[in-house]
């Protein structure tokens, strides 16, 4: 399947079940609670993205959550689901993310990404994220080390 063949369009409430099993499906990933993907998509600085194949009635196979504050933004979830990956439906998510962070005046997106998650490591370097930190035992239910990332976003 090629990316134009999911649709990437915001995130519903009914889209929520479908989020949930993707999220408990891939532990490397932050696991939210369902009202939390309600509550960004509320948030004014919210944006919620799914990905929905536009062939078949399937529900949804990938999300994204981030948050804009002022000129900066957070990419504090991404998920695709796994007999969906390598399809470039992540790519096509943050894609979206980006533009339309940069038309909010967005200049920098930062995140957090697992050492071991060599899969979104590859990814987000491939969108032209850059390391810029490191954070200690971020992940309390291991201790596993956080690196955080940033993408420069061009001026619209
Ligand atoms: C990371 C994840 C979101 C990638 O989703 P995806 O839709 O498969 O990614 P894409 O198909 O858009 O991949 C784009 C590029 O990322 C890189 N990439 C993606 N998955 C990769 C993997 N398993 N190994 C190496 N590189 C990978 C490649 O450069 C790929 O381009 P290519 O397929 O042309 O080589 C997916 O593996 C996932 O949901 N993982 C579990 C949740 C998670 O880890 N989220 C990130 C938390 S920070």
């Amino acid at each position: 399947m090629e990316p134009n063949t999911v649709v990437i369009r915001d995130f519903r409430p009914a889209d929520v079940a479908a989020i949930l099993e993707i999220q408990l499906a891939a532990p490397e990933m932050a696991q939210w609670r369902p009202a939390d993907y309600e509550r960004v998509s509320r948030n004014p600085g919210g944006i919620v993205l799914v990905a929905e194949p536009s062939e078949t009635l399937s529900s949804i196979v990938g999300f994204l959550a981030a948050i804009e504050i002022g000129t900066e933004a957070e990419i504090q979830n991404v998920a695709v689901r796994a007999d969906y990956r390598r399809r470039g439906i992540a790519r096509a998510l943050l894609a979206e993310g980006h533009r339309r962070l940069a038309a909010r005046s967005v200049a920098s997106v930062f995140l957090e990404v697992r050492l071991s998650n060599l899969a979104a490591r590859t990814l987000y370097r491939s969108l032209g994220y850059a390391e810029c930190g490191l954070r200690r035992r971020y992940y309390a239910s291991d201790g596993e080390d956080a690196l955080v990332l940033r993408l420069q976003l061009p001026v619209v």
